[in-house]
């Protein structure tokens, strides 16, 4: 059964459902590498964790967290160590310590069964040093035999780069182009030059890849590390052209009903089906809003669990200041659009959500007032990013609204407030 939690990636039994998207994934990337894409806290660490928890058969997998990594040679020197992590992986890996050079014979004498996390560090420390000089060299050659030795032994080794957009970010914003250009090129490598058959990628994060990837080539470009007619093979569907992209969307209804009643069984509480229906209503489906809602009711319903009690609890602390911190996140996101977009987007936002629907032509008039000048194709680029960052959707009849009617809510109480300061 699963249990209350907020914010943590949800592992075990707390991991509820996902399985067929999981069965999918294993079924992907059996041939190809994937994009996890998805709002944020829907859930994509946790079906990332559960693929290391429980890996299919004849899978190795190795769990890479990026959000702290500065560099292509850090990234680098993490992947090497998680190999090494891996108990059956050493002992194969020692046979051939020839061909991977990057892994000196004496790092190897240390490497012994139980290696601890110390041990691991100072090794990721000289790894560092080690595959600074020769990086794409080296690393693609490693990865070469890697893939033979998986090949070997008929397995595949998976890579699962968890918030990989950020390192990609953290690049770009300490100016180190150099090293994004060897990054990208490892990845473009990877897919013109090595066509492995026994690696495999799988890449998620919480920013958007779109967004932080778009002005990557013209950057490089402007900073001379590419010429103008590379400046295409630098563009994110080239380098990453044959990842294969998986979506992951809030539960179904019925997936949905299941995780609100266990949730509330999770502390002995009965529900009647009008509440499991409102909690879903509000919520729309979210696991993450589900979390909260649920545990908001769960502390300060006074009495019976009423549609008035959950509808009071939603606006008073869902909506309220106390739980404000839960969603500042998607304020914080606008920032990393730019001054100017920033200012459009958030307008756009908020017009949207005072408006319920608006149609495309009505969102370009408010993107017209506020950049105060009509430029349609930076308008295309902000509306691409405020669907894929999870702000708004297009329904049926081809109007746009808020992605969910939490942060609709949310938005219009905060901007409101906000503006009348
Ligand atoms: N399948 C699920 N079962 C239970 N809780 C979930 C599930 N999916 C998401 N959650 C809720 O969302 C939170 C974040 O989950 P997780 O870290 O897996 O999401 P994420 O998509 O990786 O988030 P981020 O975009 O911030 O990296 C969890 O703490 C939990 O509250
Ligand atoms: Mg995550």
């Amino acid at each position: 059964m699963v249990r209350e939690i907020i914010g943590p990636i949800p592992r075990g039994n707390d991991l509820h459902d996902r399985e067929e998207l999981i069965r999918n994934m294993w079924n992907i990337v059996k041939t190809q590498d994937v994009f996890l894409v998805g709002p944020r806290r829907y859930g994509k660490s946790g079906v990332m964790c559960k693929m290391y928890d429980k890996p299919e058969d004849r899978f190795k997998v190795m769990f890479i967290d990026c959000e702290k990594l500065e560099d292509p040679y850090e990234f680098f020197a993490s992947l090497l160590v998680e190999v090494l992590k891996n108990k059956s992986m050493i002992s194969k890996i020692k046979d051939c310590t020839d061909s991977i050079p990057l892994l000196p014979e004496a790092m190897f004498n240390k490497v012994k069964e139980n290696i601890s996390e110390i041990e691991l560090t100072q090794i990721k420390i000289k790894l560092r040093d080690t595959i600074e000089r020769q990086w794409k060299e080296e690393s693609l050659r490693c990865i070469k035999e890697l893939d033979k030795l998986a090949n070997k032994s008929n397995e595949t080794i998976l890579f699962l780069l968890d918030e990989f957009p950020s390192l990609l970010k953290h690049m770009i914003d300490n100016r180190k182009y150099a090293e994004t250009r060897l990054f990208l090129e490892f990845f473009r490598s990877i897919r013109l030059d090595l066509n492995l058959g026994n690696v495999r990628f799988i890449i998620a994060g919480s920013r958007n890849i779109y967004t932080i990837s778009r002005n990557i080539p013209q950057l490089l470009l402007d900073n001379k590390e590419i010429s103008e007619d590379e400046i295409t093979s630098f563009s994110l569907t080239h380098v990453f052209n044959d990842f294969r992209k998986e979506m992951i969307e809030p539960f179904d209804t019925k997936t949905a009903k299941k995780f609100i009643v266990e949730l509330f069984e999770s502390d002995n509480i009965t529900v009647k089906t009008d509440i499991v229906d409102k909690v879903l209503n509000v919520a729309s489906a979210v696991p993450y809003f589900i979390q909260l809602l649920i545990s908001e009711i769960k502390r300060h319903h006074d009495g019976d669990i009423t549609l008035e009690a959950v509808e009071k609890i939603y606006r008073e602390r869902i909506l309220g200041p106390t739980c404000r911190f839960y969603f500042e996140y998607y304020e914080e996101r606008l920032r990393e659009y730019g001054t100017l977009n920033e200012k459009c987007a958030k307008a756009i936002v908020v017009e949207l959500s005072k408006a319920g629907k608006l149609t495309r032509d009505e969102l370009y008039n408010i993107f017209i007032l506020n950049a105060k000048k009509k430029d349609a194709s930076m308008f295309d680029n902000l509306m691409s990013d405020l669907e894929m960052d999870f702000y708004i959707k297009l329904d049926s009849d081809n109007k746009y609204s808020f992605a969910s009617k939490i942060l609709s809510d949310w938005w219009l109480r905060w901007h409101t407030v906000s503006r009348n300061r």
